[in-house]
């Protein structure tokens, strides 16, 4: 056990970020995911470094009911894990009984309260000491995948025009299609074969296009409930948490308290820390629970972690 602590000195930006938490008061032990959720935000408050901001990549509930938001609500009011706290909206938390509206609805009003924001809409960012982190939202019902709308992807160009090469942090509680092993790591069972499937779906091709166009874009996805892959799956499987395509770095959560599969790693508990440094951005996978570093899977270059130079 070890406090959070930078790889280096002079870290400019320190995040938090953990996805598919699913807080669920149907779960059949509610407090099982309500104690990952609140260990992870523990750990970030008890940081040897101050975290700048804890970001979920969505889900953070399994079905967007008051109920659930409400237990949510109780793990954040536990700790203070940072200055800022993000939420991006994941597809379950778009679902409840009293239909969409209600969820986003839900969504908004408590995201808003727990992170203290004044959000109207599913998609925003911010920038924290210099750097841009943008947050994808759905606009409409669209199942499992996500439906982003012509409005957000000019926007998501806009915002990283504006980051002007500096490094970029873009998360969407979906990844691009086929990337971490889709569409077979979609779930335990390794059966799917519709190449849109557990990806953004028909924007996928629209959103690479403009991250590609960036430089220095790191794109953090869950939702897939994959656990942490390393280099070596990558080379015996073709797929890893942890992708590079030309110049664009992708970065797929495992769950954090809803159990994964086809992991080299499969615990509940793991999130990453991000590190950004003049030259450079670490992305370390933490195991916030056992509040430990990742050391058993070689992420990259043989290393427990992505390391990556700015371009
Ligand atoms: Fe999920």
């Amino acid at each position: 056990m070890s406090k959070i602590t930078p790889l280096h000195r002079n870290v400019k930006l320190l995040c938090a970020v953990t996805s598919d938490n699913h807080i669920d008061c149907k779960h059949p032990i509610p407090a099982l995911p309500m104690w990952y959720l609140t260990q992870s935000l523990k750990d970030a408050q008890n940081s040897a470094h101050p975290v700048d901001a804890y970001i979920t990549v969505g889900d953070t509930t399994s079905r967007g009911s008051d109920k659930n938001w409400r237990l949510a609500q109780k793990c954040f009011q536990k700790a203070r894990p940072a200055k800022h706290i993000f939420l991006t909206v994941g597809n379950h938390d778009l679902w409840g009984d009293d239909g969409y509206d209600a969820a986003e609805a839900n969504y908004l009003r408590y995201s808003n309260a727990i992170c203290g924001t004044h959000h109207d809409k599913t998609w925003f960012s911010h920038t924290v000491n210099g750097y841009k982190l943008i947050f994808l939202g759905n606009t409409q019902d669209a199942g499992c995948e996500a439906h982003l709308g012509e409005e957000q992807l000019k926007w998501l160009a806009s915002e990283l025009d504006a980051a002007n090469g500096a490094p970029a942090f873009v998360f969407c509680h979906q990844s691009l299609n086929g990337r971490h092993g889709l569409p077979r790591t979609w779930d335990r069972s390794g059966t799917a074969t519709d190449p849109m499937e557990g990806g953004i779906g028909t924007e996928s091709d629209a959103v690479a296009a403009i991250l590609k166009a960036h430089k220095n874009v790191f794109y953090f996805s869950g939702h897939s409930h994959m656990g942490l892959c390393g280099e070596k799956r990558k080379q015996d499987e073709g797929y890893a948490s942890f992708e590079e395509e030309n110049g664009v770095n992708l970065i797929n959560l495992p769950s954090l308290a809803c159990g994964n599969h086809h992991g080299d790693d499969r615990a509940m508990g793991i999130g990453v820390v991000i590190e950004v440094y003049e030259d450079r951005v670490a992305i370390r996978p933490r195991n916030f629970a056992h509040r430990a570093m990742n050391r058993k899977v070689m992420i990259r270059d043989g290393k427990p972690y992505l390391e990556v130079p700015l371009q």
